[in-house]
């Protein structure tokens, strides 16, 4: 990796701050504190099958599913790295039904954080990547005092800061504050991030689609006709490429970088699709739009719902804009040319 002039995460955001006269830095102190955490949750990630942290702790979190030991390791060290700042009023966890009071004996501040500790996390023990996503937001609640589920259920489009981190085959973390979308990759030698993808581009159209397949026969029949005409079709000497992880954080990583489309759709037995709206959906479309790129749900932009409930699901279509666009059109039911 070439070493950009030793651009750290930390540089980054200090240096991104100064574009700001009128930035308090608090941001900047947020965005270093989750970098902390991120490392920490790398760290286990990676020593998950030596350090006996593999296999379910025997509960379910508030969607029924199994929680794994490693969900709550990332859980509860995003806490501990965020509540102390003095920079939060509320927060809120994929994994924890309600939303999170600060302590009461640390400050409260203006923001809101919302975050995914662990995405993909069927896949930890098969040594498949997974992520943590997060999400901030400006309180809207009058006060300075503890915040409220409103100040959670903001529509997208109103996010300060949105992020992911991957734990790959490298582990990267990717952020925007609105000002272009920069991915840091961590140097194990010296346990920092340096800038690797500055500024990153989705491509306009790309040739990879990436959904569940096995879903097939519960989709809408113009999402059905859309994936047989990618796969019939010939676009630039051949067809579309499936890929699919099945962590999200993973499957748009590399729909960032290479362009396509990732898709989990309402279908006949779950008409919401599986995708959170707050903790997933909101995050990856305001740093996906950022890059250039599109996510809606089939007919309305993702960042214009406003959520009714923390963990309420959410159908998405997201990725280069002229792929969203298409399957938008199939979705319709509009004709459309063969090529
Ligand atoms: P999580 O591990 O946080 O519950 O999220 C899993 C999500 C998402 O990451 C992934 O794309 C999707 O579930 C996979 O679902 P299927 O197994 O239904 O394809
Ligand atoms: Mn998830
Ligand atoms: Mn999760």
């Amino acid at each position: 990796m070439a070493i950009r002039g030793f651009m750290t995460l930390p540089r980054h955001i200090v240096e991104g701050e100064k574009l700001h006269p009128g930035a308090t830095g608090e941001l900047s102190n947020i965005l270093l504190q989750l970098g902390l955490a991120a490392k920490l949750i790398s760290l286990e990630v990676n020593k998950a099958g030596l350090a006996d942290i593999l296999g379910f702790t025997g509960s379910e979190n508030v969607h029924g599913e199994q929680v794994k030991k490693l969900d709550m390791f990332a859980h509860d060290t995003l806490i501990k790295a965020m509540d102390h700042g003095g920079h939060f009023c509320v927060m809120a966890s994929e994994e924890e039904e309600d939303i999170i009071h600060l302590p009461a004996h640390h400050q409260t501040g203006k923001y809101v954080l919302l975050f995914d500790p662990l995405d993909g996390s069927s896949n930890i023990d098969a040594n498949i990547s997974i992520g943590t996503i997060f999400s901030i937001y400006k309180r809207i609640t009058p006060g300075t005092g503890p915040g409220s589920l409103e100040d959670c259920l903001q529509p997208g489009y109103k996010q300060e800061v949105a992020g992911y981190i991957v734990y790959g085959s490298s582990t990267i973390f990717v952020y925007t504050a609105s000002h272009g979308v920069h991915g840091f990759t961590l140097d194990p030698a010296f346990g920092e991030f340096i800038l690797s993808h500055e500024n990153i581009r989705i491509p306009k159209s790309g040739r990879i689609y990436s959904i569940n397949e096995g879903n097939y026969f519960s989709w809408p029949n113009g999402l059905k006709h859309y994936i047989k005409y990618i796969q019939s079709n010939y676009f630039e000497g051949k067809p579309y490429q499936a890929r699919y992880v099945g962590s999200m954080v993973a499957d748009l990583h590399r729909t960032l970088l290479y362009g396509g489309i990732y898709m989990y759709p309402g279908d006949r037995r779950n008409s919401k699709g599986k995708i959170r709206l707050v903790y997933e959906c909101n995050p990856m479309a305001f740093i996906i739009e950022n890059a250039g790129g599109r996510a809606t749900d089939g007919n309305e932009r993702i960042l214009d719902k406003k959520p009714e409930s923390l963990h309420e699901r959410c159908p998405i279509f997201i990725g280069s804009e002229g792929d969203v666009l298409l399957v938008e059109k199939f979705m319709r039911g509009e004709k459309i040319d063969k090529n």
